[in-house]
């Protein structure tokens, strides 16, 4: 079985040779084919930082192994590991965040277990990074959340927690503010929940489920979330069992995954060899694991268990009164440690399954789609127009555009409406979003709105457009906030 590795920059190289000695060590059976990824790729002028044949390999081998990248600052291009996670459509991201013994942390000192499992949705959300300036004081970002997109996570987490034997699996979101995003998500959410009645499925405000996961982590087991919140949310707990050094991340998708650490390329001790290298081979753990390399991930993991427990550290955590080992010293340890047992958290040694290489040969993108939706009508659109004008004069030139199939039905600066009533106390930017609706939910077609859209460029700078849709009589749009 051969699949694709990058090694990364910064602390990368020296991180993924530990974990490579230590497989090699342990005669993991896998043949390595190394790809050109990362910081160095763009610097040659490769824009999404791999290089054609790096892209090629992956995609036919189906796994990459890769260390943390950097993402040049400040001269527009995307990060190479949100453009792999996307491209190779990784739906689901899973963090995996356990009590170590040997790695102290308050709960550690309390007697406090942890182990929670974070799935994140990886592709959508804010991190579509669709944002444009509408005027010069205005950014407007677009958040994506579709319900392919969210069935594909949430059937992954079940399916997940399912096979963990997990007790409890959560929801965390902000559907309360969001409606239609996150109300999607969640809506999904408990539609999977209906296949899988032997799981207690619930939901948590994800900041109550920050606070929550501070002050009772044990009573959580898998946790389900959109993009943003997930990545915060999974750098919390990454924080509740000792650090970003400790926490190991799988991106699954249908034909490639991709295995990772959470941390970035730690500039600050590239180079000194002394960079942990456990997230990193937690990762490549999980990747074995994946790949049903089961016994050669078992003993590994003991050795690393064992290793812990011994109390032998790098410089980012341990007992400060005792030496720290380097990169090299910590992997070298827990090759010598093969066999041992560790006292907590022993992992049975279950047979490797044999494993074959499955070859994804696609042709075309596979389209993910629900099923047909109820009958639609356009019964409106906003308008997001730049004006440095005060709302009722805003209002006062929109409504010489109404028409007798729609009428102006109200003006929002940020989200809070000015107009027809509001508060003089509401601060305004230059940009307003104003909402014409058909008279009596009349429907509207396009060339309505493209007409009213032309009749308004009369008056301002139109930065914006969305079509306001009626799905089987139910408003496929929130309502303004006053509205
Ligand atoms: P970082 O995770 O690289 O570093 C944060 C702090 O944690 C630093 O003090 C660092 O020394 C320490 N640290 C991280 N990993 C460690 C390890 N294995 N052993 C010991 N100490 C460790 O985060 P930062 O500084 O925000 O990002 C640096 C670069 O990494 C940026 O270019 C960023 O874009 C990139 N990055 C890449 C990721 C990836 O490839 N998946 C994820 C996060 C950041």
């Amino acid at each position: 079985m051969k699949i694709a590795v990058a090694k990364g920059d910064g602390i990368g190289p020296e991180i993924m040779q530990a974990v490579l000695d230590i497989f090699s060590a342990n005669k993991v059976p896998l043949e390595y084919e190394f790809v050109d990824m990362g910081k160095w790729v763009f610097d040659k002028g490769f824009s999404n930082g791999m290089t054609p044949e790096a892209q090629q390999t992956i995609e036919s081998l189906g796994i990459l192994f890769k260390g943390p990248m950097e993402t040049p600052k400040g001269k527009g291009v995307k990060s190479v590991n949100v453009t792999a996670r996307k491209t190779w459509n990784t739906y689901a991201n899973k963090r995996v965040f356990q009590t170590l013994h040997g790695v102290d942390t308050v709960f550690s000192k309390a007697g406090i277990p942890i182990d929670i499992t974070i799935v994140r949705e990886n592709i959508e959300d804010t991190y579509g990074g669709i944002e444009h300036m509408l005027t010069h004081d205005v950014a407007l970002g677009r958040r994506f959340i579709t319900r392919p997109g969210s069935m594909q996570v949430i059937k992954y987490a079940f399916e997940m927690a399912q096979k963990k034997g997990a007790r409890r699996i959560t929801c965390g979101h902000k559907a309360n503010i969001m409606k239609i995003t996150d109300g999607l998500f969640l809506e999904c959410f408990y539609e999977v929940a209906k296949e899988y009645p032997e799981l207690k499925a619930d939901d948590v405000i994800v900041d109550d489920l920050c606070m929550k996961l501070v002050v009772r982590p044990h009573e959580f087991d898998v946790v389900v979330l959109t993009n943003l919140q997930g990545d915060i949310v999974s750098d919390l707990c990454a924080g509740l069992v000792g650090g970003l050094g400790f926490a190991p991340s799988a991106n699954i998708g249908d034909h490639i995954c991709i295995f990772e650490a959470v941390h970035g390329t730690a500039p600050d001790i590239m180079g000194k060899n002394i960079a942990n290298p456990t997230a990193l081979l937690l990762s490549g753990l999980a990747m074995l694991r994946h790949l049903g390399l089961m016994e050669n991930a078992a003993v590994i993991e003991n050795a690393l268990l064992y290793t812990l427990e011994q109390g032998v550290h790098t410089g980012d955590f341990g007992d400060k009164t005792k030496p720290s080992v380097n990169t090299t010293q910590f992997a070298n340890t827990i090759i010598a440690n093969f066999g041992k047992t560790p006292a907590h958290g022993l992992k049975p040694l279950l047979p490797n399954k044999p494993i074959t290489q499955t070859i994804y040969k696609l042709d075309k993108n596979p389209l993910i789609m629900s099923k047909e939706m109820e009958e639609e009508t356009i019964v409106g659109a906003d308008f997001f127009i730049e004006s440095s004008e005060q709302p009722l004069d805003v209002a006062n030139k929109c409504l010489l555009h109404e028409g007798s199939l729609y009428k102006l039905v109200t003006i929002t600066n940020r989200g809070t409406q000015v107009w027809p009533k509001g508060s003089v106390f509401t601060n305004v930017v230059n940009q307003y979003r104003c909402r014409f609706e058909s008279i009596n939910d009349a429907p509207l077609t396009q060339q309505h709105i493209v007409a009213l859209y032309q009749s308004l460029t009369a008056n301002f700078k139109v930065c914006s457009m969305e079509v306001l849709n009626m799905w089987a009589g139910k408003k496929a749009y929130s309502l303004a906030q006053g509205q």
